[in-house]
């Protein structure tokens, strides 16, 4: 059921497809809150466990391979990593943010405190931030470290968005009840969007999907009336 509501209308999945067919680039990488670009176009950010696939979904809802950098090992990016898009360059409409993951325990100590402390200041303080993405292993579900994270985003208010990831990788039978026992734990979470998508970057299921979601999000924010 959660699908065909996800899927908001052939209206926003071709509005979506057209958003996400033009240029787009990377524009700045921060290693340090205080690095961050002077606010500009509205953001939504990719956040998520170390390695659950924030830079593959990235690229696949861009249709560009090596946008976004991904790897095997866990703790690939270690930036945050901010893209633009726009009809043109000098249009830009939207920045997306890859962050670097959580939860990854083979990461120095320090590097992981400073990027927890990194993705907090981002999130909690960012005013031209529309969305957070927060992706989880569609395999395993919400775990502690997700809860951590979706418990500061309701604290602090910001609206957030679960994906479940690597719908290929799961066997059909189980992908209804995964859907089901993600939205049973978001229904008392004051900042969750009340809609779980389940993606896949390899084979692009509900892709189409998540850019109607950004599309509908960045015409309600107002940013998106000539699109
Ligand atoms: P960090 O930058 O380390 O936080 O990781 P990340 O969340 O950006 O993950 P990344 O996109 O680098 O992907 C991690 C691994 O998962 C890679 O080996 C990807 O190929 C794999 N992966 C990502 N998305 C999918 C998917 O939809 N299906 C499958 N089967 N594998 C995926
Ligand atoms: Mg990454």
């Amino acid at each position: 059921m959660n699908e065909h509501n996800a899927a908001q209308g052939p209206d926003f999945i071709e509005a979506g497809r057209k958003l996400f067919s033009g240029p787009v680039d990377f524009i700045w990488a921060a290693a340090k809150s205080d690095d961050l670009p002077p606010l500009g176009p509205p953001e939504i950010a990719f956040a998520g466990r170390s390695n659950v696939g924030k830079s593959s979904l990235i690229n696949a809802l861009t249709g560009r391979n090596t946008l976004a950098r991904t790897s095997n090992t866990p703790g690939r990016t270690q930036q945050l990593n901010f893209f633009a898009m726009g009809p043109n360059p000098d249009d830009i409409r939207l920045r997306f943010v890859d962050m670097p993951g959580y939860g990854y325990a083979a990461v120095e100590k320090t590097k992981v405190a400073n990027w927890n402390k990194m993705l907090k200041d981002y999130l909690r303080g960012r005013a031209s931030l529309l969305r957070v993405f927060v992706l989880i292993d569609g395999r395993r579900g919400i775990k502690d470290n997700d809860v951590e994270m979706l418990d500061m985003l309701d604290a602090s208010a910001v609206s957030y968005q679960v994906i479940l990831t690597k719908r290929d990788d799961i066997k059909l039978a189980d992908q209804e009840p995964m859907i089901a026992a993600t939205l049973a734990a978001l229904r008392k979470r004051p900042a969750a969007f009340p809609e779980v998508l389940f993606t896949s970057s390899e084979t692009g299921a509900q892709i189409p999907e998540l850019r109607a979601s950004i599309m509908k999000l960045l015409v309600e924010h107002g940013g998106a009336q000539s699109l």
